[in-house]
């Protein structure tokens, strides 16, 4: 039998030797991308959702445009369900993608404890955070998701406040906040330090924990006004907002 790097006349040439395939790079890519995309999307949607903190109105504003009433004239709730159908299947990817690296069975556990303890590597425990907080996020996202997707005409300040109260979703809320916070800024740090080199390992993971903690106070203050809202309106749950100065006519 050959052994690794022996020239005897049994060893295929590199000419001759089976191409390594390119897919399990191929699939690591898209997993960095689709992760990536991700990523900014849960940027971009706790600004938005933030909202509220400036108010009723602000909030109105942000959801009737994602609707786009100030561009139609008229609100298209359907817009944002093609949005939510988008994210999800973003989300199905991601998630295929990243079974690939879960470890599947007890021996492969066993192996990866073992190696954590004896690494003792913040980054090797980061890693294991994104595995239990991504495999919690199969869980947690998807009612969030089916909700926006059935029913995306009802957001808005009083939709949304008394769905946090009344409609007691705040629970799934507090966790699906820190599970993706902790998973999306453990997955962004690994992506630029897995493509911008182990030099600035340090910086990043200041930038890392910088943005975890903005964003965690960030939603935590968001989840305070909308369950402060939902339970200050509780007694008229169902009731629709309407600013007093939107037109005539306006959405709901
Ligand atoms: C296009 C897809 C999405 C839309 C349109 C959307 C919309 C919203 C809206 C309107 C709220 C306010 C509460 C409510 O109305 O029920 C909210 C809250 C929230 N969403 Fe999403 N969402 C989307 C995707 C996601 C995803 C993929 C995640 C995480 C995996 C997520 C996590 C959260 C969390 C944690 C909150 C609570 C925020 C807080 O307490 O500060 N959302 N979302």
């Amino acid at each position: 039998m050959s052994t690794l790097g022996s020239s005897s006349p049994s060893s295929p040439t590199a000419a001759a030797r089976p191409r390594a395939s390119r897919w399990p790079a191929r699939l690591d890519l898209a997993q960095s991308l689709s992760g990536l995309l991700l990523g900014l999307f849960m940027w971009g949607h706790m600004f938005f959702v933030s909202s509220i903190l400036f108010g009723k109105d602000a909030m109105w504003v942000v959801s009737r445009a994602f609707e786009g009433y100030f561009f139609f004239g008229r609100a298209y709730p359907g817009i944002v369900a093609v949005a939510v159908a988008g994210v999800a299947a973003l989300i199905v990817l991601h998630a295929m993608l990243a079974l690939r690296k879960f470890p599947s069975s007890w021996r492969q556990w066993q192996a990866f404890s073992e190696h954590r303890r004896t690494l003792a590597h913040g980054d090797t425990t980061l890693w294991w955070v994104q595995v239990a907080t991504g495999f919690a996020l199969f869980f947690l996202a998807a009612p969030h998701l089916f909700q926006m997707l059935m029913h995306p005409e009802a957001i808005g300040p009083y939709e949304s406040a008394d769905r946090f109260w009344t409609g007691r979703w705040w629970p799934l809320y507090l966790v699906l906040l820190f599970a993706v916070e902790l998973h999306g800024g453990i997955g962004l740090y690994r992506l630029a330090v897995k493509w911008h080199g182990d030099a600035q390992r340090r910086r990043l993971q200041v930038l890392k924990w910088s943005l975890t903690v903005f964003f965690l106070v960030l939603g935590l203050a968001t989840f305070a006004a909308y369950l402060k809202l939902g339970h200050e309106h509780r007694e008229r749950a169902g009731e629709i907002y309407t600013p007093t100065w939107a037109a005539p006519g306006a959405p709901r």
